[in-house]
Order: C-alpha cells, then structure tokens, then sequence
C-alpha cells in the first residue's frame, strides 16, 4: 500500500515549523510511521545544493539557475528518500515542495507559471502530494510576528515587496489546483491552526 505524501507551504514566519513539529509529535505518540523532511536537503547530495542555494555568497545567481537548482535538489531526494518511503507504505511529510518553487521562482522571481509547472512535471513525473497544507498569512503580518527576517538567509532577507509576490503567487498556485491545496488560516494561534490542520489531514489522507 502506498503511504500517503503530505506538503507544508507558506511565507516565512507563517509558523510552518511548529505545526510540522506538531504533527511529527502526533503520529510519533499514535505509532504511524512517518518520515519527515524539508526542502531543500533531505539527502547529502540535496544539503549541500541548499548550503550553495542559500549562501549570501551567491548573490549573483539567476533565477533560473536558483530553479533548476532546487529541483537538482528535489530530483534527488524523490529518487533516493521519497519514493522508496511512500511505496513501503510510509506517510512522507514535507517542509515546502514543488509550490515554494512556484511561488519563489515562478511568480517572486518571474520565471512564470508555464516554466515551473513544466520543470515540476519533469523533476517530480507522478509523484504528487495526497495534500498540501497552504498556512496562509501575508508577509507583513508573519515578519512582524516573526520579529524581523534572517539576514543571513539570501532568500528570507529579500525586499518585503519579494514577498509580497511570493504571497500572490502561493494563492495563484492554490487556485489552480484547488483539489490539493487547502487554505489554512494561520493568524490564529497555534493551537487554533493545528485543530485545523490535523482535521484536514485525517479528512485526506491515511493518517488516523
Ligand atoms: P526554509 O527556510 O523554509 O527551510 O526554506 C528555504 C528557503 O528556500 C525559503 O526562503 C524558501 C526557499 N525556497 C525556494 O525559493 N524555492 C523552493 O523551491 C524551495 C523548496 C524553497
């Protein structure tokens, strides 16, 4: 039987961390086996592409160069982890995927809808996520909860404008697969977001 794929997406800040920390809690203490990751890394090979991604160093790299290189990352990480996990039956839970790189390259850096949907299709062939959790919160909202960016980051410390469209392009991805995104409001607390999320969870997937 196959496991069920579950996906994490939203803007920095949105509390993304703490409610996979939750639902890692969760299905540790109810016994179902479950395999967690973020994106990019999850691999040897995929952790030192995110080491160049994210470096300030690299502050010279293109947007398709950033793309491709987050679906190197990707290409690697569904060959070598995920897709062994969901086919022995594991529920596989991501910290961002395919729709990060919607958001961040195809609509913050411009790349457009038609490049990323095609580069997903041909990094990730039929592996789809059973669900994918939008914590949906604008940027200003997050950073401010937040306390301010990661200067460190190359990718949180962009203009808040960047995430801004980010943000537009998060709500463009979720209306155009509808079936597989579901909108959560993540300005409530965090108590109030997990009731929504592990509801929505059990409703889609395998997980009990
Ligand atoms: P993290 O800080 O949530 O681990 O994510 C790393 C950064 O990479 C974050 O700023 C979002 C960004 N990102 C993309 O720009 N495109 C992608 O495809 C992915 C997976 C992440």
């Amino acid at each position: 039987m196959k496991g069920s794929f579950i996906t994490f997406e939203g803007c920095e800040g949105v509390g993304k961390t703490t409610q996979v920390d939750r639902l890692r809690r969760y299905l540790d203490e109810s016994g179902q086996k479950a395999l967690f990751l973020r994106e990019p890394g999850g691999t040897a090979i995929s952790e030192k592409i995110r080491a160049m991604i994210l470096s300030k160093e690299n502050d010279k790299m293109n947007g398709k160069c950033e793309a491709l290189l987050y679906s190197a990352a990707r290409a690697q990480l569904l060959g070598e982890v995920v897709a062994p996990a969901l086919e022995d039956g594991t529920t596989v839970v991501c910290d961002r995927f395919t729709d990060s790189t919607f958001a961040y390259q195809g609509a913050a850096r411009g790349l457009g809808t038609d490049f990323i949907d095609a580069l997903n299709r041909l990094t990730c062939g039929d592996i789809v996520p059973d669900l994918t959790i939008f914590l949906d919160m604008p940027p200003r909202k997050a950073f401010a909860r937040k306390g301010g960016a990661d200067k460190n980051d190359r990718l949180e410390s962009q203009s808040i404008e960047f995430h801004e469209k980010v943000y537009a392009g998060y709500k463009e991805v979720a209306s155009m697969y509808p079936q597989r995104i579901v909108c959560i409001d993540a300005s409530k607390d965090a108590d109030g977001v997990w009731e929504d999320v592990i509801a929505v969870i059990r409703a889609r997937t395998r997980v009990r």
